[in-house]
């Protein structure tokens, strides 16, 4: 007995000292450093994942820093979550690639791969407080007409007068984020220009143009995000949702007009890239 025991626990020890070899070489430290300078690069450091024009930091502006930007302080600590969208619990990783996905209307990374840690690692040196105050919600109706007038005088010379990106990135066309990108809703897009643009002047704008802006920008073409039906399923889409989901089929509200979709790139699905 003791003898078949000892004879185990020798093979045991085996077995376990053998199995780092037998695996990829360990896992290195989380580089913050790297993870910003992906979040700041995405499309030139992870060519495979890229899918538009924008970065990560074209909308969380000052690295991540700026209240009225969807700052990244204290994101670490607000994940896993419950996400309407999803209708489930989601983690900071597949959060990440919600915006790779949608936002850049890229690949999605590997969750547990060096890139992604490292992008968590840099949100991580962030540190954990405080939150920075959140602006104001801009909820009003825009007005198309006049959108496009204040586009024309107040970002065309940054971004083009097609929004196809000139100093700055794109905001509408093949190279802009996805219709299913946060940005894509009225008053997530509303509240974002309000308090961030234009660049040179935030807060210049008040909350009925910055809303007819953001109503005419979403007038215009951009790329599809395959699946978008299938967010939101217990049907709680919040009402300025540019698509229409499975789930507000069922509870027969009103559905929003169809929009202008253009093909993408790469397909969302996630990929093994480093
Ligand atoms: C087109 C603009 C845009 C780009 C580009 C973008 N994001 Fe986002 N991101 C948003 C918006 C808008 C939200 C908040 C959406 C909402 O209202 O739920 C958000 C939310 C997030 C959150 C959750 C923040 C929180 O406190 O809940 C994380 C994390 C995040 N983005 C990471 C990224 C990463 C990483 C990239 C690059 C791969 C990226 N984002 C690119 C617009 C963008
Ligand atoms: C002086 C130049 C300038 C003007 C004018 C300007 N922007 Fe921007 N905008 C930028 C820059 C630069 C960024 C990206 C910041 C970065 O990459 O660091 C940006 C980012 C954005 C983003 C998020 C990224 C994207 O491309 O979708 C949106 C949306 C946006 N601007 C819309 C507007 C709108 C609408 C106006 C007019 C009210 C406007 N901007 C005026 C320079 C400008």
């Amino acid at each position: 007995m003791h003898l078949s025991l000892a004879v185990l626990s020798v093979a045991l020890a085996a077995v376990l000292s053998l199995a780092p070899h037998t695996s990829d070489a360990p896992p290195r430290t989380p580089d913050a450093k790297r993870g910003l300078a992906l979040l700041q690069h995405f499309n030139d450091s992870l060519p495979r994942n890229r899918g538009n024009a924008l970065r990560c930091t074209s909308c969380h502006l000052e690295d991540g820093r700026r209240g009225s930007a969807m700052s990244w302080i204290g994101v670490t600590t607000r994940f896993p979550k419950y996400r309407a969208r999803r209708g489930s619990v989601e983690t900071l990783e597949q959060r990440v690639n919600e915006c790779v996905a949608r936002s850049l209307s890229g690949r999605m990374l590997a969750d547990d791969g060096a890139s992604m840690r490292d992008i968590v690692a840099y949100m991580e040196s962030l540190g954990r407080a405080p939150l920075p105050a959140r602006p104001d919600t801009v909820r009003l109706a825009g007005d198309t007409l006049r959108g496009a007038l204040a586009y024309a005088s107040s970002c065309a010379r940054c971004h083009g007068s097609n929004g196809g990106g000139a100093l700055a990135p794109a905001v509408y066309g093949a190279r802009s984020y996805s219709i299913g990108a946060g940005m894509a809703r009225q008053h997530v897009l509303a509240t974002f220009l309000r308090w961030n643009m234009p660049q040179d002047r935030p807060g210049s704008l008040d909350a009925q143009k910055a809303a007819d802006i953001a109503a005419f920008v979403l007038r215009q073409p951009r790329t599809d995000h395959p699946g978008k039906e299938r967010d939101w399923p217990n049907g709680d889409a919040p009402s300025d949702v540019a698509y229409a989901t499975a789930g507000a089929r069922t509870t027969g509200r009103p559905l929003p007009a169809v929009r202008p979709l253009l093909r993408r790139q790469v397909a969302p699905v996630p990929a093994t890239s480093r």
